[in-house]
Parts: C-alpha cells; structure tokens; sequence
C-alpha cells in the first residue's frame, strides 16, 4: 500500500533540504555571484550555463532550459520516480515519509519500522539460507536445485534459500514477542490469521532473496519444488517492496549492464540464474508484473539498450505487446529497444542449457527492433494491398507514435509509417501533429521558454510571486484579482492564496505544488525568467504591478456593468455595485498619486 504523499510534508521536507548540497554532490558546483553554476549535466557544453539557487532553491539551464526544483532535478538526472525522489531527500533529512491512504492519513512507515523491515528481512535471508544447508528436509531442496542444473556456487551467488515445511518456523524462530510478530507480518513474511494467529508466508520452497538497485534486501520470491500452486510466491507490496519498481539481479548485474551497453529483460528468476551460471550476467527479470514505465527508466540509468525476451507464445507476444506500450514514452535521447522471441516452449532458462552462451548469445543479434515489431505486430492483421487497410494501419500506429517522445526517432517512425501506409508524408505528419503531452523534456522546456511572448502584467507578477515568495505577504485579499479577464487570473489567484497561508515557501517547493497541475510547464518557464532589474526595486515593481491589476479589474467590472445597464438595466443589487465600484475607482487613482516611500 503506497498512498499519496502529503503536500504538507513536500513542503517541510523542502525546508530541510539544500539543492546545492544535493545537486553538487552528483554536478559539482562553483560558486558565481550568489548563485551556483556547472556544466550542464542535461546536454553538452563548454562553458557553464546550468545555474543553481539557493534563495530560489531553484535549477536552470541557460542553455537548454531545464529547470526545477531539487526534486525535480532527482527525477531528472537519476530518473527516480516522484516518491523515490522524496524518499532519498526524506532520508537525508532524517525524516520519515507519512502517506495519505484513502483520503485518510495512515500512520506513516517511521524510519525505525523501516529499520526493522530491513533487519528482519536480513534475518530471515540468513536462516533460509542456513535450511538450505542444515535443514532435515534440506537434501529434498538441493536435490531440486541439482535436478535442474544449477550449481552449488551458483545458488550461493544468488543467496538461494530454502523455507522448509511447516507453518511457523520462521514465525517461531523470529517473532518471540508481539512486536516482532506484528514486524514479520509488516515485513511480509508473516500472515496473521483472522482469529489472531500467525502462520509463515513460505512454506516448501526454494528462496529467491530481492534486493533493490541499491544491493538493499526488500523481499523474498519462493518457488515450490515441483509442482504446486502457485508456482511462485512474492513478498507482497510492503513499503519497500514495489514490483512496478524492482528488477531481480540489477543490483547484481548493474557493472555488465554498463560494460555491454545492454540489458537482458527476461520473465524469471530461474532464467536470471542459469544466465548467469552460463556467463551471461546482464540479464535482469521483472516480478511477475507486466514491464512497467519506471522498470525501463530504471534500467536506461544504466544503458541505453534494452532487450526484450519472451517466450514465443501466446502469452509472451501478449505480454510483449504490453510492455512495448509501456516503452514508447521513454524511447528520447538514442535509446533502443527490441524485443527477442524464444521457440515455443522454451525459456532462456531451458535454451541456454540447451545450446550454450554463444549460441544464445547470438541470438540477441536477431531480436526484432522495437519499430519493426510494432509495425509488424499491427500489419499483421491488416490487407495492406486495400486503401482502407492501411488506413486503419495509420489510426492504429498513431497513438502509439504520439507517445513516443518528439525527436529522431519518432520522425524515423513517422517515416516508415508514411512507407507503409502510401500515404504523403506532409499529409501524415499533419494527422500525427498533436499537442505535446506535458513531459519533463528538454526540448518541451526550451520550446516553453522561447515562446514566453510580451509580458502581460499578469505574467510579470507570476514570475515575481515565483521567484520572490515572500512578495506574496504583500498582497492581502486576492479575491478582487478574480474579476479580472484574462488568461493567467486563475493561477495569479491560486499562487496568491498558497503565499498568503504560507510564509515559508520558495521557488523550488512552489514549483512542488503545481506538480501535477496543469500549469506545472507555464510555472517553471517563469521561474526561469530573467527579469533586469535589481533586487531592491522588486518589492516596488510589484506593488506598483498590483495597483495596475487592481485597477485593471475595477474597469473591466465597471464596463460589464455599464454596459448592462445600456442594454437592460440593473436591479438594485448590481446599482449599488457598480457604485461601489465607481468610489474605489476614485480610491485608485488617488492612490496611485500617493509617492512611493
Ligand atoms: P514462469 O512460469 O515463466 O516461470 O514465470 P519460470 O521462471 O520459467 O519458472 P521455472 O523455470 O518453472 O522455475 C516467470 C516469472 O513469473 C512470476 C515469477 O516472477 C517467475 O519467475 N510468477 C510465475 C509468479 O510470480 N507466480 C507464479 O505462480 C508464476
Ligand atoms: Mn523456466
């Protein structure tokens, strides 16, 4: 269970945090001025333009128009998720992650829960490991391991254990008192019976210790010897155990997956074994989930090629089918996949035992490219010799390449599919033109901030509020503002009344809580704006920016409600209003001639 992340604790955790310790700790960082600068980590450059703020809390690059906060930044350059980020920055703070489940908020998983978590998990590893070496039914196990191959070095390689029969061992063995039976079951590795008891999740099986990206323990898969449902049994989601996540042997393979350029995506732990025991060690297995977006963004922190294999049937082209959806929004920045079919009935596990490392080995050569196996896949069922055939070819395709990241290789495909479906390239690019979905991408950001246009009073006082907080302590009642006409009002508003709860926001945790709004693009852009001008005249700019907005609305008001009373008249309700709008016109003027101290 992984609820929400409350945007209270974002904010504090913010608080807490330095951008610049974070990010000079992976970028070093010199000193300009009262900012930070580097190289930019995001594309190539001679001389410094990525900047860093510590008042803003705030990154940018001159150059190519990344930006945002620390979070972001994590996101950005270890491609963590948007929970992994603030669990990273959590743990240097020393704080601990609460979650909101069900509009509820669930105790949070404290730090020292967490710890447990961990030393129990660590414990447990220790003593299946040890049955699989003293246990009375031990032989039962090895003789399995034996049966299919494995070697003893092998399976200590892989910390392969063994979790004998029965229904309490562990729990006996680890739980002696209700706390630690409460952190077996948080752990995973423990069920509590409806009626209060406690029974082992593992009973009978070999052990397949899971360790994260970081080489740290966060659960167990457990296969039957032999036969036996279900096959194979997981830990469940715990709170450090996510499937969507994880790879199986990534901590492990993660020097070859570098020293080949090249990842291996297999569907089993037994087949990340026998790989390995044949010398193919960059080979990973998901969970028995589906491929997920953040398994292939995890794996292309490591390379920038990504194969795919699965079993030739039914199955594993459906599977594939699955995962080449969840692929084409990480496919920028060169990176390849494609996807290897094994003959029916076999698994990298059964094959390499079969016909060795070479032979399997070059079979990765004949892998299908990731465009080659979409076009494939959708030409498969289609007349491509009728014109309404290969129409239906380019409804099907166009979905898929709008998720494709815009660059070379989506044109490429644009191309092909323009080969394909006989249909004028300039023709199909325009039925392919859509509106870029709100991606973090480099090129997104540096379109953003190129179009910025003629700053609107409006768009001048965002940008200040953005980049000068405290500026919204100024504002009072932004209900007035609401009257205004205009694109930006809804936003201005909904900043102003963020400032006016909250003194002790900056840049960067603003930037936090539009995450997921619509004008999280719009908002980073200007707060990446330049503006001349120094830094005592901002307060003034800004007040004098509110006169105009105040008086702005007034007018536009004055003129609706004029212009009503033209056309219909007003009843007693809009007269009064509109002479209440007329006095504070005056009071407007007035004070705009009132000097500035
Ligand atoms: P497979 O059924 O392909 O098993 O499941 P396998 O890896 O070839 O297993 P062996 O060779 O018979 O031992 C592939 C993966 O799917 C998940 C596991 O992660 C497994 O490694 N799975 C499978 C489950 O989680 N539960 C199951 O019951 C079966
Ligand atoms: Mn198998």
């Amino acid at each position: 269970m992984t609820g929400r992340i409350p945007e209270k604790f974002v904010d504090e955790l913010l608080t807490r945090i330095d951008i610049v310790d974070v990010i000079d700790s992976r970028v070093p960082l010199r000193r300009a001025g009262k900012d930070y600068k580097a190289c930019c980590p995001f594309h190539e450059e001679k001389t410094p333009s990525f900047t860093v703020s510590q008042d803003k809390q705030f990154y940018h690059c001159f150059g190519c128009g990344v930006h945002g906060s620390v979070i972001g930044f994590l996101m950005e350059y270890e491609h963590m998720s948007f929970p992994e980020a603030v669990e990273e920055l959590a743990g240097r703070a020393g704080l601990l992650v609460p979650r909101e489940s069900r509009g509820a908020l669930a105790a949070p998983a404290r730090v020292d829960d967490l710890a447990t978590t961990t030393d129990l998990l660590v414990r447990a590893d220790r003593y299946y490991r040890r049955q699989l070496r003293e246990h009375p039914q031990a032989q039962e196990a090895v003789a399995y391991l034996k049966g299919r191959g494995l070697s003893g070095e092998i399976a200590a390689e892989f910390g392969l254990g063994f979790a004998p029969e029965g229904w309490d061992n562990l729990a006996r063995t680890l739980g002696s008192d209700p706390v630690s039976q409460q952190a077996l079951v948080d752990a995973g590795l423990v069920v509590k019976k409806d009626n209060g008891g406690y029974y082992d999740r593992f009973r009978g099986r070999i052990m397949f210790p899971i360790h994260d990206y970081r080489g740290r323990l966060i659960g167990f898969g457990g296969r039957v010897l032999g036969q036996g449902e279900p096959k194979y049994l997981n830990s469940p989601e715990t709170a450090l155990f996510h499937k969507g996540r994880e790879l199986y042997g990534l901590f492990r393979a993660r020097e070859a997956l570098r020293r080949e350029n090249r990842a291996l995506v297999v569907e089993g732990y037994m087949d990340v074994v026998a790989l390995a025991q044949f010398g193919l060690d960059y080979a990973v297995a998901t969970l028995g989930t589906a491929t997920t977006r953040d398994h292939l963004e995890r794996l292309f922190r490591y390379t920038p090629e990504v194969v795919f294999c699965f079993d030739g049937d039914r199955a594993g082209r459906d599977a594939a089918w699955r995962a080449l959806g969840n692929t084409l929004p990480t496919l920028h920045e060169g990176r390849q996949v494609s996807f290897l079919f094994l003959p029916e009935s076999e698994d990298p596990d059964t094959l390499i035992r079969k016909e060795g490392l070479e032979a399997f080995a070059a079979r990765l050569q004949t892998a299908v490219s990731l465009p080659d196996y979409l076009f494939q896949t959708l030409a498969a069922d289609i007349d491509l010799g009728r014109l309404d055939g290969r129409a239906r070819l380019v409804e099907l395709a166009r979905p898929l390449l709008s998720n494709v990241p815009q660059g070379a290789l989506r044109e490429l495909m644009a191309a092909r599919l323009a080969e394909i479906s006989l249909l004028a390239p300039q023709k199909l690019s325009s039925l392919l033109e859509k509106p870029l979905p709100p991606t973090r991408k480099v090129a997104a950001a540096r379109r953003a901030s190129q179009d910025a246009g003629v700053p609107s009073l409006v768009q001048t006082a965002l940008a200040l509020l953005l980049q000068h907080p405290r500026l919204g302590q100024l504002v009072g009642d932004p209900q007035p503002f609401l009257a205004l006409d205009g694109k930006g009002i809804p936003l201005l508003v909904e900043l102003m009344r963020l400032l006016n709860g909250q003194a002790d926001l900056n840049t960067g945790s603003i930037i936090e809580h539009f995450r997921d709004s619509k004008y999280i693009l719009h908002i980073g852009r200007l707060a990446a704006r330049e503006h001349p001008m120094h830094q005592q005249d901002v307060e003034a700019e800004f007040l004098d920016l509110l006169r105009q907005l105040r008086r702005e609305a007034n007018r536009q008001q004055i003129e609706r409600l004029s212009g009503k009373e033209r056309a219909a008249g007003l009843n007693t309700a809009e007269k009064a209003e509109l002479v209440r709008l007329l006095r504070e016109k005056q009071d407007l003027e007035r004070e705009k001639l009132t000097p500035r101290s």
